[in-house]
């Protein structure tokens, strides 16, 4: 192994810091690493040729004065794959406001469990405003660069899929929505190159959707009116279709113009889908209402006959009360189960049923399905009372027979990506990547599955050099998808 340190970012963390969620599987990393070669345990197969990349909630600062685990600094950790070796980066996002905090030394903006009003600028990024925009939710690769993205919408940031430099803000020749941004969750479709968006905010119209082309063109952007501002987190796509989604959970009107930003639940409202066609307009769009819940994640969308079916993860109790603080984001609180929605585009009507009694989330599919029928997901399993990952999860939707592995007590790990054999000719010919934070080794892997034998466990195992914060959103780009990849 050939391990260089590319730098440290300079933390104002205290050093014995007591935080839960800067702590333990959460303790954040402050060094910079490459590492070639790494050590594996076990084979990698010579056809997973990529790259993953994951993003992480990595705090360099202390919150003003109460720190939520979503407001951490984006962190990128990127594990290679080529001809049976293993490569790595880590690096931070250099976001504006990222730039500002280490000149200021300290932070400037209010966290997600902090008031607008407490923020020290009066600037800043998110539907709510005065926040940070970390760029630390979300990561995907679109025309051959990786973006990253906030989950209350800003900039999204440029990275070189390869070493990881921030390359500044996406532009699209001029025309991004600079005073909405962009959220979290944009859609990647690998068989036209575009890249699907939404945005959206506490004024009116309260939701924007939009196309970039496979050249980085803005091509589309339209109002999508809602009857007053919400939290869409996530949006699906089939080949013809964009869905957007009201979820009835969302600040309350009269507590915003009071400074407060609290979500409520309103289980005597629907959860309503707007279907538009890719390239619809305003008044194109279809409302379907279906039973009250919040769906944090999407898993994929496609059409059949005069249906859309729309998969994606069904909340039993999206506002827990007990637990304490941040333990709603836990799965069996949550009570987050796998399942699915049809909508008839004759009838203008919604049939739904539950695919499964497992809970799970963070489903993610053969991205080449994207939109597309699909047979497989491969979820997250959620540790009992905590936001950790404890094991994965294949769901054959199909059969609804399901493939378990557990990472094991005090081992955590990230969104698991499925990647493509390198001539597959299958949907799940290929390879699951997720990166663990085990907690008893005091170390980082890399665990690859065979994504059609989830059960039998990791075929290898990369080590990385230190032990990696737990973090979720993840991604997969095949190596002819990166320019300077043979290089
Ligand atoms: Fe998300």
């Amino acid at each position: 192994m050939d391990v260089e340190i590319l730098g440290r970012v300079l933390s104002t963390l205290p050093a014995e810091d007591d935080h839960p969620y800067r702590t333990g599987p959460w303790r954040p990393q402050h060094t910079e690493w490459r590492a070639e070669d790494l050590a594996v345990v076990g084979e990698l197969p010579a056809d997973l040729d990529g790259v993953y990349l994951r993003n992480t909630e990595n705090p360099v600062h202390p919150a003003l004065e109460r720190y939520h685990p979503f407001d951490g600094d984006a962190m990128i950790h990127l594990v290679g794959f080529r001809d049976g070796k293993a490569f790595y980066r880590n690096r931070f996002v250099r976001t504006e406001g990222f730039l500002a905090e280490a000149e200021a030394g300290g932070p400037l903006w209010a966290g997600l469990a902090e008031k607008p009003s407490s923020a020290k600028r009066p600037d800043g990024w998110g539907a709510r405003g005065r926040m940070k925009d970390a760029s630390s939710t979300d990561v995907v690769v679109h025309a051959g660069v990786a973006l990253t993205s906030f989950y209350q919408c800003g900039d999204l940031y440029r990275l070189d899929p390869l070493t990881l430099d921030t390359m500044g803000r996406a532009d699209w020749h001029g025309r991004f929505p600079a005073d909405r941004g962009v959220s979290a969750h944009t859609k990647v479709d690998e068989h036209t190159g575009e890249l699907l968006f939404f945005n959206y905010g506490t004024d009116e119209p309260y939701l924007h959707y939009g196309v970039v082309d496979q050249r980085d063109h803005l091509v589309h952007y339209v109002d999508v009116p809602l009857p007053g501002p919400r939290l869409p987190h996530d949006m699906a796509f089939t080949e013809n279709y964009a869905i957007l989604n009201d979820c009835p959970m969302f600040w309350e009107p009269e507590l915003i113009a009071k400074g407060v930003y609290a979500p409520k639940y309103h289980p005597e409202l629907p959860l309503r889908l707007g279907v538009i066609p890719r390239r619809g307009g305003s008044d194109q769009v279809r409302w379907f209402e279906a039973a009250p819940t919040y769906v944090l994640h999407w898993v994929n969308a496609y059409e059949q006959g005069n249906e859309i079916v729309l998969d994606g993860f069904f909340q039993g109790d999206p506002m827990p009360t007990e637990g304490g603080p941040f333990r709603f984001l836990a799965l069996d609180r949550m009570r987050t189960r796998l399942h699915r929605w049809r909508l008839d585009l004759d009838t203008g009507r919604c049939r739904e049923e539950r695919l499964t009694d497992s809970i799970t989330e963070f489903g993610m599919i053969n991205p080449g399905h994207g939109g597309r029928p699909y047979r497989y997901t491969y979820a997250a399993t959620g540790k009992p009372g905590w936001f950790l990952f404890d094991g994965l999860v294949r769901h054959d939707l199909l059969t609804g027979s399901e493939q378990r592995y557990a990472f094991g007590e005090g081992v955590y790990g990230s969104e698991t990506a499925m990647a493509p054999r390198v001539g597959a000719t299958g949907e799940d010919d290929g390879y699951l990547v997720t990166i663990t934070t085990d907690m008893n080794q005091d170390r980082s892997e890399c665990l690859v599955f065979d994504a059609r034998r989830v059960a039998d466990g990791p075929v290898a195992r990369v080590r990385l050099p230190e032990r990696v914060s737990s973090g979720t959103h993840a991604t997969w780009a095949p190596g002819a998808s990166l320019p300077g990849w043979r290089s």
